[in-house]
């Protein structure tokens, strides 16, 4: 049988639109890698939290980042980034981290200092015998991989995103990230040129996985 094509998968969008739970369901079906690149921003924000690092363009935000030390840890399809050996938990989900992460998550300097890693993780997928990967965030159809073999960009209307957090018992500022991360000068949150765009309001997780599996289905073997 022929092998199938390699493939990367961009999705983005804002807070709460179904980018975790379509890039998982995407992920098992077709054997892809699934990387989510708001767990770094998450992960990172926890680390420069504590280590008292404020959300600035200084001296001390450089030193801080430098004293990190990134890698990957892969547990089934997912792969999750490790900062010095620590592989980020659930407090990485927590309310402090959901108020600051935007703020840090602007941030040049972090954007940066992630943007090498994020494009690594293409290698680890091909090492560890993916078909591909699948890779959510803000930014990844216009910064990170504009050549994607998919773009996708998910929408969901206010009201739904907000019921859906509040449905995992998620106190989070859905609408402050959303309006700091589309504003922001670095890699803001935009509907990339040429994406797909998805309305995910009145679709279930299941319809959403099956709409999306019908463009990949025929990208594979392209
Ligand atoms: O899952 P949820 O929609 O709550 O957000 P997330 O994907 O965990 O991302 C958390 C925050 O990280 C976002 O609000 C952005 O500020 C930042 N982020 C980013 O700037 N760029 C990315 N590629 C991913 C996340």
């Amino acid at each position: 049988m022929t092998q199938p094509k390699f493939l990367i998968i961009a999705i983005d969008g804002g807070a709460a639109a179904g980018k975790s739970s379509t890039s998982r369901g995407l992920s098992e079906r077709f054997h892809l890698m699934h990387v989510d690149t708001g767990s770094f921003y998450r992960a990172t924000t926890l680390k420069l939290l504590e280590a008292g690092i404020a959300p600035t363009t200084d001296y001390a935000l450089v030193a801080g980042l430098q004293s990190l030390q990134l890698d990957t840890a892969i547990s089934g399809n997912n792969a999750s980034i490790t900062i010095n050996g620590w592989v980020p938990d659930e407090s990485i989900r927590s309310q402090k981290v959901n108020d600051n992460v935007s703020h840090y998550a602007a941030l040049p300097e972090l954007r940066a200092f992630l943007l090498d890693y994020q494009r690594s993780q293409v290698q680890v997928a091909r090492d560890n015998g993916f078909n591909g990967l699948v890779m959510e965030g803000r930014d990844i159809g216009s910064v990170i991989f504009p050549d994607a073999n998919l773009r996708l960009f998910l929408h969901a209307d206010p009201e739904k995103r907000a019921m859906r957090r509040a449905k995992e018992g998620i106190t989070d500022s859905i609408e402050k990230r959303d309006r700091i991360d589309s504003t922001r000068k670095a890699a803001p949150l935009q509907y990339p040129d040429g994406a797909i765009f998805l309305d995910t309001s009145e679709l279930s997780l299941e319809e959403v996985i099956e709409n999306v599996s019908k463009i990949v289905e025929p990208l594979r073997f392209a």
